[in-house]
């Protein structure tokens, strides 16, 4: 095929990047599969190891298996000394996530293997990774708080040893199991734009801990994962129900996006947005109301009546801000604990690229010049 018989497809939309089983979306229907796993059944009766584990390796863990996965990922949480030294180093003014892409460069200078042929070598990066990230989130935020580091508890899953490391105290049954379910759902959407991200950097045989921060840096953009912490100062804008109408006709003539809203896979609601608002609900009811939430419902019934017919819903960020806002993670920490769940995602994706990998490479549909001549300097 020559390069003028290719036609640009803006943003890759509905192209192919890869063949995968890790996970399904119907855009139509509002399906997302893990495995073949709906993901209703995976936050109803699974947890973020166990939801790991199956992105991973492709099935649920037996009870040995799941038993061993927690105790590597409780004995890889602690961090190099000087890689704390690091991380108290950056600088507090900065953002998480950069601090994070940052963290996860340098936990590679540590532990990265020239070859990761062996499958052992794979599932001890594996696990490194999965383990760090909440606390190097959860340190980067105790350094620039002024307080010290803080040790992760080995008695405690990944959901409930991040709110003790922020929080300093071990958070109720109900609070750390909305936080679990909000990391079964953020851990992996096909090829959205940070995975795609992976798959490439994966693709040059690079490390996985090059192929989390690059997929990390890929996150952090505000039409991707940086959404979620935006949607609350946007509720905060609106201020309450009644102005939402004067808000969103400023918004649209604007052509602004509307945060939190949007797909370019679902034309439905995003079937994690309606976990996550039952989430709220329930958190709320038990730990009092949030005033956002009222202004949050207001906007979706008004969004949805000027823009569904467009395929525009409410999307995963939508109330997942509200939830992680109640259980006391600072506004700018939402998109890293995004961040903390999808890295699974990511090295899920790396795994498979690794069994028929050939690079990315794709061409461009040229629109420059070309025979252009030099003019000297002086005559410029
Ligand atoms: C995530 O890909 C994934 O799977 C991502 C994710 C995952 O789990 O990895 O699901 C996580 O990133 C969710 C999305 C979070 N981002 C936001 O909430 C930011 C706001 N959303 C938009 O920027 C947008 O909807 C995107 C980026 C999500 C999708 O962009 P597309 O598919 O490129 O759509 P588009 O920008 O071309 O919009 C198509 C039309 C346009 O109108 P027209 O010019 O055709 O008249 O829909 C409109 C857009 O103006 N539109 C919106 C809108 N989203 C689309 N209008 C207002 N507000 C919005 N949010």
């Amino acid at each position: 095929m020559t390069v003028q018989e290719t036609t640009l497809v803006p943003g890759l939309a509905g192209i192919p990047a890869a063949e995968s089983a890790v996970s399904y979306i119907d855009g139509q229907v509002g399906i997302l599969e893990y495995r073949g796993h709906r993901i209703e059944t995976l936050a109803e009766h699974s947890n973020f190891e166990e939801t790991c584990w199956l992105l991973l390796y492709g099935s649920l863990p037996s009870k040995s298996e799941l038993d061993g996965f927690r105790a590597r990922l409780r004995e890889h949480r602690d961090l190099p000394e000087r890689l704390i030294n690091v991380i108290r180093a950056l600088p507090g003014v900065g953002h998480p996530m950069d601090a994070l892409q940052a963290s996860l460069a340098a936990l590679g200078m540590f532990h990265r293997k020239e070859d990761y042929s062996s499958r052992e070598e794979c599932d001890e990066a594996i696990v490194r990774i999965i383990a760090a990230v909440p606390v190097m989130i959860a340190n980067f935020e105790n350094f620039r708080a002024g307080r010290d580091y803080v040790q992760p508890d080995p008695k405690l899953d990944t959901a409930a040893n991040f709110l003790w490391m922020i929080n300093g105290t071990v958070a109720d049954e109900l609070i750390t199991r909305v936080l679990d379910v909000a990391l079964i759902l953020h851990a992996d959407h096909t090829m959205n734009a940070s995975t795609f991200a992976a798959r490439v950097v994966a693709s040059t045989e690079a490390d996985p801990f090059t192929v989390c921060s690059s997929a990390v840096g890929a996150l952090t953009g505000p039409l991707h994962g940086g959404a979620n912490e935006r949607v609350l100062d946007q509720l905060k804008a609106i201020g309450a129900a009644e102005n939402v109408p004067a808000w969103l006709d400023a918004t649209l003539a604007a052509k602004s996006k509307i945060m939190g809203f949007g797909h370019r896979v679902y034309t439905t609601k995003d079937p994690r947005a309606t976990i996550l608002q039952d989430l709220a609900r329930d958190l709320f009811e038990t730990h009092g109301m949030t005033p956002a939430y009222e202004t949050a419902l207001a906007l979706e019934a008004e969004v949805l009546q000027r823009l569904g017919s467009k395929g525009i819903y409410p999307n995963v960020d939508y109330f997942s801000g509200m939830v992680y806002a109640k259980l006391g993670i600072p506004t700018d920490l939402f998109t890293p604990v995004f961040a903390m769940s999808r890295v699974a995602g990511y090295l899920a994706h790396w795994r498979e690229q690794m069994t028929d990998n050939r690079i990315f490479r794709p061409t461009q549909v040229f629109v420059g010049s070309h025979d252009a001549a030099y003019t000297p300097l002086e005559l410029r």
